[in-house]
């Protein structure tokens, strides 16, 4: 059995308002906290205990997740009161760990869905003898992610973090946000102060002769760090394009929780999840969107690609593409938003004060 760090104290900003109330890793997506899934995906691959590295509203994780045993895991907590960063919160995390100093330990991010092979990372680690292996993907627009550029064996040649002119942007292949280290290595990062895993721990190793090496593979990879990105996520893992072990009920178009009322004739389809206690009127049309729990979208409404926060409600009529709502807000009657507006949670925005178009 293996042993696991969670990353999950960022602030998630680019995500707000959905990130308000809630850490980035317990926003819902397919019906419960997105954490669940990368949770039961480890398990599934032989990870049994795991350390979650919290610090943005760290005291929400414990009361939800408990020891782990409803999962089948051993999950502890461990909880930083300045932020130490992704290398630094790895460092702090260890100190809970058994491995010993050559034992493999795998580190997530807490945002990503992916359809990697854990098994298969870990299984590549120990015949490289590498000190990490990193899970690589590709992608169109690397500039906001980590380039990690690898030999013609895979070997890691250069580590560069959020690149910034065009003559860095040497390669699509990008730092997916898995890892696997020899236990000994993390002992290396320093103790008791930020660090950066990507921008000081990982350039440092490979100047010092270390070897990083990397994995590359096609499969799905989104990182959920954005609403459009965490809407899409959801509805993939709804429609099935991704497997998770904890989509709560059959995949397929649409994912309707226990206690959510859907008027007969409301369309929903692409993923969409409609969240326990939340009522959808008549002749609504939901598409590849999440509805979180308590929310009242009236009749005749049109909802594309967007995020309805918890108890939140949207007036009859009204069209939202591409939009997010936080929780407890109210969109009124005949409103139209779209191209990534973010409704605060709690606003309310009256009936018809929003148009792109100039009818009414
Ligand atoms: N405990 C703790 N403490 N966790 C943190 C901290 C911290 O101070 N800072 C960030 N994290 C967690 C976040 O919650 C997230 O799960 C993970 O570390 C990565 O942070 P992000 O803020 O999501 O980073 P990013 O998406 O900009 O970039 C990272 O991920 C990319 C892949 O999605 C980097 O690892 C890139 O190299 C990588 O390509
Ligand atoms: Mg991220």
């Amino acid at each position: 059995m293996t042993e696991a760090i969670l990353l999950v104290g960022g602030k998630g900003t680019r995500l707000r308002p959905l990130t308000v109330n809630t850490p980035k890793p317990m926003v819902p997506a397919a019906g419960v906290p997105f954490l669940t899934h990368q949770l039961a995906r480890a398990r599934a691959a032989g990870i049994d205990h795991i350390v979650l590295a919290t610090s943005y509203l760290a005291e929400v994780f414990e009361p939800y997740f408990g020891d782990g045993s409803a999962l089948g895991l051993r999950l502890e907590y461990v909880t930083e009161r300045e932020p130490l960063g992704t290398g630094g919160a790895i460092r702090n995390a260890a100190s809970r760990l058994a491995a010993g100093p050559d034992d493999p330990v795998v580190v997530f991010n807490g945002d990503i869905l992916t359809g990697l092979d854990i098994r298969a990372l870990i299984a590549a680690h120990g015949t490289s003898g590498a000190d990490i292996s990193l899970h690589l993907t590709k992608v169109a627009d690397p500039r906001a992610y980590g380039l990690v550029p690898t030999d013609p064996t895979g070997r890691v040649t250069a580590f560069l973090e959020k690149p910034q002119t065009p003559e860095e942007i040497v390669t699509d292949q990008i730092n997916a946000g898995a890892y696997v280290f020899r236990r000994s290595v993390i002992d290396t990062i320093p103790a008791g102060r930020p660090v950066s895993v990507e921008r000081e721990t990982f350039p440092g190793l490979l100047s010092s002769g270390a070897h990083l090496q990397g994995m590359v593979d096609s499969t799905y990879w989104l990182d959920l760090g954005t609403p459009a990105a965490f809407v899409r996520g959801s509805a993939d893992l709804v429609l099935g394009r991704v497997p998770s072990p904890a989509v709560p009920g059959r995949c397929g178009d649409r994912l309707v929780l226990p206690t959510a009322q859907v008027a007969s004739d409301a369309k929903l389809s692409g993923g969409t999840v409609i969240g326990h206690g939340a009522r959808v009127g008549a002749g609504a049309r939901i598409t590849g969107s999440t509805v979180l729990s308590g929310a009242v979208i009236a009749p005749g409404t049109v909802i594309t690609d967007s995020m309805i926060g918890a108890r939140a409600r949207i007036g009859a009529r009204t069209t939202l593409r591409d939009t997010v709502v936080g929780d407890d807000a109210r969109v009124g009657a005949d409103n139209e938003l779209r191209d990534g507006a973010r409704v605060w949670c709690g606003a309310a925005l009256p009936a018809g004060a929003l148009r792109f178009s100039p009818d009414r």
